[in-house]
């Protein structure tokens, strides 16, 4: 009640009469109509004066502020009134309060600008980068095929056949921007269906052969004692995780080396687990090979024909599908990565029935 215009006024007035009564009482010839009289007109008068002045100055004023302040509030959904300054009796006290909570959202919209600022800055000098290197390589193989190298038969061949690389990698390169664009918009589709993640897994297997063969490294990869894994996600999308997850396995680790993979059914999931014993990934990377064009080592990374937004990509379909990657690594000693999916269990016991009964 005191903090309107018209209680403050109320409580002013009364002080005021209190006062004037008392004033009044202490000369001999005021008798009690006199001082009631006299505080009847001293408290109306009081009471209007004080009401006419707060509500027009003062009040009308700050309700205008006021709805100013709820006007930005509405389209800035960041900025929160302050807790408390709703019922300060105070009405500066209350503008204060709404003002300094304005203030603390505009700062932090303004981090959160000059951040992307930063990212955007960062991203394109990466991406100029990565464009560079392919375009440069195969402008330099036919320059010099232009300059004469052209009539050598050997080195005619060598030249094109590099400068068609640089051009797949060059393809490569703006394709997977397309998709983490087209993810990161959430332009992209999932298809989900029901299927088996260990023909999947077998599928990749077969197509990175030769791959793991001219590294020399051994791909190991048994369906375990269940057969079936069957889940529900987006199949063609899963394949590309697959893909990525066993290439980098294959690519980062050392001649000779192994690849296992494997796959566990729990009561409701269904694990996805890819090691490697290759050099592993310092801790201080691990977090950040998840980010778009991060390499832990640039040159043979990107010697290998790597674009470096395999794992952002990964990234994204997981996280599509409310799943995420999980890494491990040690330093000497290799990595694993791995990911879980949901078991679809009407179809794994329908199939589990079919193929008990055959
Ligand atoms: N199994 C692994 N062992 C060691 N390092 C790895 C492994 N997997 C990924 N990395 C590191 O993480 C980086 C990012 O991997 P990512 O798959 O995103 O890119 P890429 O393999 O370089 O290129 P792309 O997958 O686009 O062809 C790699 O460059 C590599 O340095
Ligand atoms: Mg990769």
């Amino acid at each position: 009640m005191f903090n309107t215009s018209r209680g403050i006024s109320m409580l002013l007035a009364m002080a005021i009469t209190l006062l004037v009564i008392a004033f009044l009482s202490l000369m001999e010839d005021s008798t009690p109509t006199v001082l009631i009289v006299a505080g009847a007109v001293c408290l109306s008068a009081a009471y209007l004066l004080i009401y006419i002045t707060l509500e027009f100055l003062i009040f009308k004023e700050v309700g205008n502020i006021y709805r100013v302040l709820d006007k930005i509030q509405k389209k800035n959904p960041g900025y929160i009134t302050p807790k408390g300054s709703k019922n300060s009796i105070s009405p500066l006290r209350k503008i204060q309060g709404s003002i300094n909570s304005y203030a603390a959202a505009k700062n932090r919209e303004i981090e959160v600008l000059q951040q992307n600022d930063a990212f955007r800055r960062e991203f394109i000098a990466d991406i100029s980068h990565e464009l560079k290197t392919p375009i440069f390589a195969a402008q330099g193989y036919i320059h010099t095929l232009l300059d004469g190298a052209v009539e050598d038969l050997n080195v005619r061949d060598k030249f094109l056949n590099r400068a068609a690389k640089s051009m797949n990698n060059l393809e490569k390169l703006v394709l997977d921007l397309i998709t983490l664009n087209q993810m990161e918009s959430g332009v992209v589709k999932f298809n989900f269906t029901p299927f088996d993640m260990a023909e999947v897994v077998q599928e990749v297997v077969d197509q990175l052969e030769d791959k793991a063969n001219r590294r020399n490294v051994t791909v190991k990869f048994k369906p375990g004692s269940e057969g079936r894994f069957i889940t529900f996600a987006d199949k063609e999308k899963i394949f590309r995780v697959i893909q990525n997850l066993i290439s980098n396995a294959i690519k980062y680790n050392k001649e000779d080396g192994e690849v296992t993979i494997n796959l566990k059914a729990t009561k409701n999931n269904i694990t996805f687990k890819v090691k490697d014993d290759g050099k592993g990934i310092p801790p201080e990377d691990l977090k950040r090979i998840f980010e778009r064009f991060y390499r832990v080592e640039k040159s043979r990374s990107r010697e290998q024909g790597g674009t470096g937004l395999g794992l952002a990509i990964v990234k994204h379909i997981l996280e599509g599908h409310k799943s995420k990657i999980s890494v491990s690594s040690t330093l000497g000693k290799g990595s694993v990565f791995s990911f879980e999916l949901p078991l679809h269990k009407e179809t794994q016991e329908k199939l589990v029935t079919m193929f008990s009964f055959f």
